[in-house]
């Protein structure tokens, strides 16, 4: 399976979850085989799989790939992986449209502020515009790193305004700013911090796991 992590908007946690995923994937499937890709020249998803090896910890390997070769590349992978993950920076990158002619499920991590749930409408569009090529494809938005406090109601407001788009589906829950998961930049998923650390984050593993379901199950 191959699923896209995009959007346009820089900074909304695409690098976050596509780690996240990629080291519950490795565990859950069974297989510890994932490969995640890194088609932002920041480097951010290739950084986290080096600080992951020099941790020892395995499941995950990672490639950079650039441009338009990145459709044939991606193809040979997946004879070898049974899952990718793809980190598509942010902005509407020749990457991002190449990549989804080819996914099977696209996330796009948003923020909850209005600036942010904008940026879906041209996500929308392009899904239009991708249709023909890939058709299957399915396309969620889920609200990311809103804080957590109970009172708060602008992470459902979000939520609810996603609900217009043609294409793109909101997911029904929301992944909040948590310390556990910023650390996880240094290498590994959320579900690994009780085994490395003996520090579990039960709230944000299950947060995690949501969106894990609401693409593999
Ligand atoms: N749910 C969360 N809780 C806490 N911190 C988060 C969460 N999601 C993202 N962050 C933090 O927000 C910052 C931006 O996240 P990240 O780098 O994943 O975004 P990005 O979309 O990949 O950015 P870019 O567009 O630059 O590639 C990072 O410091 C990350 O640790
Ligand atoms: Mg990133």
């Amino acid at each position: 399976m191959i699923v896209l992590i995009g959007g346009e908007k820089g900074g909304t946690g695409k690098t976050t979850l596509a780690t996240n995923l990629s080291a519950l994937r490795a565990k859950l499937s069974g297989h510890n085989n994932v490969l995640l890709i890194d088609t932002d020249p920041q480097g951010s998803s290739a950084d986290w799989t080096y600080y992951r090896r020099e941790a020892g910890l395995n499941g995950v390997e990672c490639i950079q790939l650039f441009g338009k070769h990145i459709v044939s590349e991606i193809d040979t992978k997946a004879e070898r992986y049974d899952d990718i993950i793809i980190d598509a920076g942010g902005r509407d990158s020749q990457e991002i449209r190449y990549a989804m002619t080819i996914a099977d499920v696209m996330i796009v991590p948003v923020g909850a502020s209005q600036y942010d749930v904008n940026t879906i409408a041209n996500i929308d569009d392009l899904l239009n515009q991708v249709q023909p090529m890939n058709p299957d494809l399915v396309c969620y938005a889920v609200v990311n790193n809103f804080p957590n406090h109970a009172r708060l109601t602008e992470g459902a407001d979000a939520i609810e305004f996603l609900k217009q788009f043609e294409n793109v589906k909101p997911l029904d829950f929301i992944i909040h700013e948590r310390i556990s998961i910023n650390r996880t930049s240094k290498g590994y998923g959320i579900n690994e911090s009780e085994d490395l650390f003996g520090q579990a984050d039960p709230r944000a593993e299950d947060e995690i796991l949501k969106l894990y379901k609401a693409i593999y199950e």
